[in-house]
């Protein structure tokens, strides 16, 4: 057999192409190895999202390009929104690259494959061939106890600072036929929480064979269906696609559970709107409102990112009122960073990069706050924990709460793949630990 190692940078939709890649090649002959140096094949599945995240990719090159001079049959290709944005401009940079291909374009690797041993080129792959991809993938075939699975694609928001627009294409949705299908595959073999992934996940409008329009609520409902899918996650959302139907969803469907990522990046409403994010601070904290109404036990986390060009001292007190205000759970915090072809990228107004570091710093400070909050407020209780793994330590299992907090638990291997009560004791820098609520049979 053949040895494929796959490095993936940047986001849960990368992770699911990834897994995807390793499905397609699979037939091939390639099996996957956490060793690059005994690899036949590399990918880097790349992310473009912030200046550091590409230049990891090419530090990265620089040390393939090492192995490749020992072992010149090494195939190497780069996939994801780096390769997508960069294009042919990239191949000059790291000659070492056999085979680029984009986020659309990466069911085409194996041709691409037998093409450059055909033609010992550079093959590249970057077109956005609509919805192509997905006809062509083979069905998932690895998962674990939670699986992703991607349901729409794409972005047609263009907030001013984000590459994501350019990388992924425009906003596209899978047919609820498909999504189904790729659910129950996945539950047979295993999975019992799925993540549904989307750039705009709650922007889903598919498409069935009758040709009616699902929204996520009516998606997520069909997929509450399946016996063996015990949770349901989707993730990211854009405030501005929360409709009635999902908000409603949140009280109604025990099986979608109380956590959600709804990033705001900002709480001003200059910067918001500088941002192109069509909503403002208020309208954030009414959506908070009407999701906590809906499910009262639902936690929330976001993505922020400071030192946006133009942004005050007053823009980022506000940011951090808001904060204050939503209490989240969990958070992702961002030094803005100029991105090429983006609007926001020619800015003059730019925030110092000390005042960035300051920013950041008490924004972190205030969030990571905020999570420990939320995690002490769970000693005490009982929680439902979807067994996921053995734990390090023997005789201990690893699995999660509805908000997603990893929890520590002595049981039996049996447990792993359900979901059982656990009394929370005690919260250690990582996890929480507790013990079952019921004394489980081994
Ligand atoms: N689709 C998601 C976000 C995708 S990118 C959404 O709409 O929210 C993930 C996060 O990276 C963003 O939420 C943002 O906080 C951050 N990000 C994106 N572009 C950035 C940039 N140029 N500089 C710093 N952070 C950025
Ligand atoms: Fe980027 Fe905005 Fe689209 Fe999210 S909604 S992917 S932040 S452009
Ligand atoms: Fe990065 Fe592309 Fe995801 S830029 S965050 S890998 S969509």
């Amino acid at each position: 057999m053949k040895k494929l190692f796959i490095k993936t940078y940047g986001c849960q939709m990368n992770a699911y192409d990834s897994a995807r890649m390793a499905d397609l090649l699979a037939p091939l002959g390639y099996g996957t190895t956490d060793a690059p140096d005994s690899a036949d094949m590399v990918i880097l599945n790349t992310c473009h999202i912030r200046e550091k995240a590409a230049e990891k990719v090419y530090s990265e090159l620089g040390r393939i390009a090492q192995m490749k001079r020992e072992k010149p049959e090494l195939l190497v290709a780069v996939a994801g929104c780096v390769a997508q944005a960069e294009g042919e401009e990239m191949v000059t940079r790291a000659p070492v690259i056999d085979m680029l291909v984009g986020p659309q374009s990466y069911h085409r690797l194996p041709e691409m494959i037998a093409r450059h041993a055909r033609e010992q080129g550079h093959v590249l792959e970057t077109g956005f061939p609509a919805l192509e991809k997905f006809d062509h993938l083979p069905q998932a075939e690895t998962t674990g106890i939670s699986a992703f699975l991607t349901v729409q694609e794409g972005c047609d928001k263009f907030c001013t600072f984000c590459v994501v627009p350019y990388t992924r294409g425009p906003e596209h949705s899978r047919s609820p036929e498909s999504v189904i299908a790729e659910a129950r595959a996945l539950a047979s073999r295993g999975a019992r929480e799925i993540t549904l992934l989307g750039q705009n996940v709650n922007a889903y409008r598919g498409t069935d064979t009758h040709g009616k329009i699902w929204n996520l609520a009516r998606l997520v409902a069909a997929l509450a269906q399946i016996k063996d899918v015990l949770r349901i996650r989707y993730t990211t959302s854009h405030p501005r696609d929360m409709d009635d139907d999902l908000i409603a969803a949140h009280g109604s469907l025990e099986k979608l559970m109380p956590f959600l990522h709804l990033p705001v990046q900002s709480g001003s409403d200059t910067v918001l709107q500088a941002m192109n994010r069509q909503h403002t601070a208020e309208d954030y904290l009414r959506l908070i409102d009407r999701l906590r109404a809906a499910r009262p036990d639902i936690a929330f986390s976001s993505d922020f990112i400071v030192g946006f060009p133009g942004e005050s001292d007053a823009d980022f007190a506000a940011t951090m009122e808001l904060v204050r205000t939503v209490k989240f759970a969990q958070c992702f915090s961002f030094k803005y960073s100029p991105r090429p072809g983006t609007p926001a990228a020619g800015a003059r107004k730019l925030v110092g990069e000390a005042v960035k570091s300051e920013r950041l710093l008490a924004l972190q400070a205030l969030l990571l706050q905020q999570q420990d909050d939320a995690n002490r407020a769970a000693i005490g209780r009982a929680l439902p924990v979807l067994f996921e793994k053995p734990a390090r330590d023997p005789g201990q299992l690893v699995g999660r709460t509805p908000y997603l907090q990893p929890v520590h638990v002595h049981g039996p291997k049996s447990l792993i793949g359900r979901v059982e009560h656990v009394r929370i004791d005690s919260l250690t820098a990582n996890s929480l630990h507790g013990a079952l609520m019921e004394s489980v049979p081994a």
